[in-house]
């Protein structure tokens, strides 16, 4: 497999201009990791382009893949559109990634391209499985069409599949701009340290195996329309964004780690504060969050954050992650404990990778 292990891109060459390069391979296979907002994603500024309202900072993280393998076909077809670890994917979540990959395909695509994604990890749990899955599918689908982008490119292209799939192109520490551009070109994401660079890791405290109840992107318009905090989260993210840039760069993880907490707990009062309210959290949520507070009380650099669903993920130094997980793995109703830590970009399985 080749991997992306340096974020250079060189200048963003439009959205979401493609080009063909050769013919249609027909196959072809990406693997994608998850990745964890420590800055969040949460508001959009244009539904229609899935353009953020804010910009946010993530950990690519290893271990968490989604692998997807396309393959575009002649109409009609007998194949679902999306399949998930082997079963057909159906109703909303099939019909949203039959209409992203017509789009990737284009209108002067006559052939139908269709999606077979396996994740080794719970999908729709507030693990960012969306992330993994959309990212691996866009990579895999412009290699199968021929197709040739920038990774700036492709990272927009993944945006529309998912936001957060944006920065999984990226391995490491990656920034996701909001951008200003009504067409969405502004909007994409580039790397701020490679994931060789910081000996971290990211625990992950399962604490709930099911689906979640609300997916992000409703729940996250819901709380746009209807939370009087929206305001203030908007107001605050800028200052968030610096300090984290400022922190990456000077491998603070106590930094890292206070502004992580504090910018989770402002997205997580937004939702407190929707009418009618959501919540996210569950009684493990809150004990595996005290344990973190404990954790650090003993002389351990240890920091939460929480996305949209009941996991609590935390980051630490890596020398530090044995010692971690095992108090996370000692609070009740936590289920089990995920390691991970800072991974690569996208990469491809088979076929030819779609960047120049
Ligand atoms: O990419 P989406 O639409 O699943 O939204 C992700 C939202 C959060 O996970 C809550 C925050 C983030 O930045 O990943």
């Amino acid at each position: 497999m080749r991997g992306l292990r340096d974020g250079t891109t060189g200048t963003h060459a439009g959205m979401p201009a493609t080009t063909t390069t050769r013919a249609a391979t027909g196959t072809a296979t990406a693997l994608a990791r998850a990745n964890v907002a420590l800055v969040k994603y949460w508001g959009k500024r244009d539904e229609e382009r899935n353009l953020p309202a804010v910009g946010s900072i993530s950990l690519t993280l290893d271990g968490l893949e989604a692998v997807a393998t396309v393959t575009v076909a002649e109409r009609p077809n007998e194949r679902p559109r999306f399949r998930q670890n082997g079963a057909a994917v159906t109703g909303l979540a099939g019909e949203r990634m039959a209409s992203f990959l017509d789009r990737l395909a284009g209108a002067r695509d006559a052939n139908v391209p269709c999606a077979d994604v396996e994740a080794n990890f719970p999908v729709g749990a507030g693990l960012a499985s969306s992330a993994a899955i959309f990212c691996a599918v866009t990579t895999a689908a412009l290699s199968a069409l021929g197709r040739r982008v920038d990774l700036e490119t492709l990272s927009a292209l993944a945006r529309q599949g998912s936001g957060s799939a944006a920065r999984s192109v990226f391995g490491g520490l990656v920034e996701w701009r909001r951008g200003s551009a009504a067409d969405g070109s502004d909007s994409t994401a580039h790397q701020l340290l490679p994931e060789s660079a910081w000996d971290l890791a990211l625990l992950v405290a399962i604490t709930s195996e099911g689906m979640k109840g609300t997916a992000s992107r409703d729940a996250m318009r819901h709380v746009a329309n209807t939370s009087p905090l929206y305001a203030g989260w908007l107001a605050a993210q800028e200052d968030d964004l610096a300090g984290m840039r400022r922190a990456i760069a000077a491998r603070d993880l106590g930094e890292v780690g206070r502004i992580a907490e504090e910018n989770c707990l402002r997205m997580h009062a937004t939702s407190f504060a929707a009418r009618p309210p959501v919540f996210f959290w569950s009684p493990a949520t809150l004990a595996a969050m005290d344990e973190v507070r404990r954790v650090r009380a003993d002389g351990v650099g240890a920091f939460f954050t929480i996305d949209a669903g009941p996991q609590v993920k935390v980051l630490c130094a890596r020398d530090d992650a044995g010692a971690v997980a095992a108090r996370l793995a000692a609070v009740p109703g936590v289920l089990r404990v995920l390691r991970s830590g800072p991974g690569a970009g996208v990469e491809m399985a088979q076929g030819e990778p779609p960047w120049s």
